[in-house]
């Protein structure tokens, strides 16, 4: 494609953009809400309620995601495929917390990086279905679509996409990141006290004597230099943690899109860092409009059948000054297709020589179902895309800049393999995702792990 037919279709999907630009677009995967005249308050409701997060931390968090780029900083990003509101509830946010400060520890110790830590979570409420109804034993009914919109127990009542479940949703999120920011401002992420973050997996794992190592050598060091410079070391109980969700509900993005005091342009203050999922990322849809005028930093899902002229019409329009930081890739292809469809993208856009992110979402190429019908992922495709992930970079002379992952604190068996090899029996043992199967907390440490070991061999 020439430059002239890239600059003709970026001015064609470059009009004026507003916060509800976006509707005049094809917008998939929206809900549709019977009740228009309630929909319409609700929105209004939400318009008028206080923001999730500010525009500086929305900036800031930018600022290290352009460090990210330039291989200064390493992206750990993962939480729940989707939360939902009976989840909203102490010990699984604290849970979920531990382990990622856990595996962001590990990286830190290990790549000798600074880590940005993107906590998928706080508003990660709204899910993509393959399709619009389900039906079961001759009753079809409106999918579930994530407790944002609707229930998903399979009756016509619990279906019916309701607008006051945004207002909750948006609490939750609130009361996340209340908890989230509370346990941190107290010391909760002290790096002198990585022992507040042990997990019960600590006393029987077979990686636990690896990482109890890694902890008492900081330790040393830490003490080290305490002794050293003769004073505590600041900074070593503050950690910035950053939220993210798929921005896939847009009349719930619009109505926390805002405009702030002393800045230009508009901050989606619903999250730090929003991102375009795989099945809503065409370049004239609605999603694309919504986020090419908020002045996050965004993220788009890359899967398999994304071309790579396709992808560069993509930057055109997402960051069109190319902003540092503005921008991230997330690529999703599985273990078996990354060595054949990677590739290609990487070498467009390397030669195009703009920036991006290239982060490695993991997961949602490696989703299949066992017989006994549990959606599952091994654990040897979930590391198997990541370690050819890094070689793909590494051969294209593109720098994978982090990771993307679903996982939980809680001991679930929902992806088979890791250290404990879990098998499909497992699964019957704690599935509890009502989505995505999620790596554990021993699995997910695991992924840390190999993460080091991966990227200090390449
Ligand atoms: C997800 O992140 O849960 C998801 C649905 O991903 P993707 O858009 O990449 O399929
Ligand atoms: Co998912």
């Amino acid at each position: 494609m020439t430059q002239t037919e890239r600059d003709s279709i970026h001015s064609s999907v470059s009009g004026k953009w507003t916060p509800q630009s976006w509707r005049t677009r094809p917008a998939l995967q929206m809900p549709a809400f019977p009740d228009a005249a309630l929909l319409e308050k609700t929105l209004a409701e939400l318009h008028e309620l206080p923001p999730l997060v500010t525009s500086w931390e929305v900036l800031s968090l930018k600022q290290q995601l352009a460090e990210a780029q330039e291989g200064k900083r390493f992206v750990l990003q993962g939480g729940d495929c989707a939360e939902n509101f009976a989840d909203c509830e102490s010990s699984i946010i604290s849970n979920r917390l531990k382990v990622l400060l856990q595996m962001s520890l590990v990286l830190v110790y290990g790549l000798k990086l600074p880590v940005v830590r993107v906590g998928r979570f706080a508003g990660q409420y709204a899910k993509p279905r393959s399709s619009a109804t389900e039906t079961r034993d001759g009753v079809t009914l409106p999918s579930y679509r994530g407790d944002v919109v609707n229930g998903p127990e399979f009756s016509a009542d619990a279906r019916v996409p309701d607008p006051m479940r945004m207002i909750a949703a948006h609490s939750r999120s609130a009361m996340t990141m209340n908890f989230v920011r509370a346990l941190i401002d107290g010391g909760f992420a002290d790096l002198r006290h990585p022992e507040y973050w042990n997990l019960r997996w600590v006393d029987y794992s077979a990686r636990a004597s690896e990482y109890q190592q890694m902890v008492s050598s900081i330790g040393a060091a830490v003490r080290f230099m305490e002794a050293l410079s003769g004073s505590a070391l600041h900074n070593l109980n503050r950690i910035d943690f950053y939220t993210s969700h798929e921005a896939l509900l847009l009349p719930y993005e619009a109505a926390v899109t805002r405009q702030v005091p002393r800045q230009p342009g508009w901050f989606n203050l619903g999250t730090h860092y929003p991102w375009i999922g795989m099945r809503t990322a065409a370049i004239d849809g609605a999603h694309v409009e919504y986020l090419r005028g908020v002045r996050n930093p965004i993220a788009l899902k890359v899967g398999p059948s994304i071309k790579p002229d396709e992808l560069l019409r993509l930057m055109d329009v997402l960051n069109p000054e190319d902003e540092p930081g503005r921008l991230a890739f997330i690529h999703r292809m599985g273990a078996a297709h990354i060595a054949e469809t990677l590739p290609p993208l990487l070498d467009a856009v390397r030669r195009d020589g703009r920036r991006v992110l290239w982060l490695c979402d993991a997961m949602h190429g490696n989703t299949e179902s066992t017989q006994n019908g549990f959606k599952t992922r091994r654990f040897s495709n979930i590391l198997g895309e990541l370690e050819q992930a890094f070689d793909l970079h590494a051969a294209a002379g593109t720098r994978l800049g982090g990771v993307h992952l679903e996982l939980t604190g809680e001991d679930v068996t929902e992806c088979t393999g890791g250290a404990r090899d879990l098998t499909d029996v497992d699964l019957e043992r704690a599935y509890r995702s009502t989505v995505d199967p999620r790596l554990n907390y021993e699995q997910s440490l695991e992924i840390a792990m190999a993460i080091v070991r991966k990227r200090n061999q390449s």
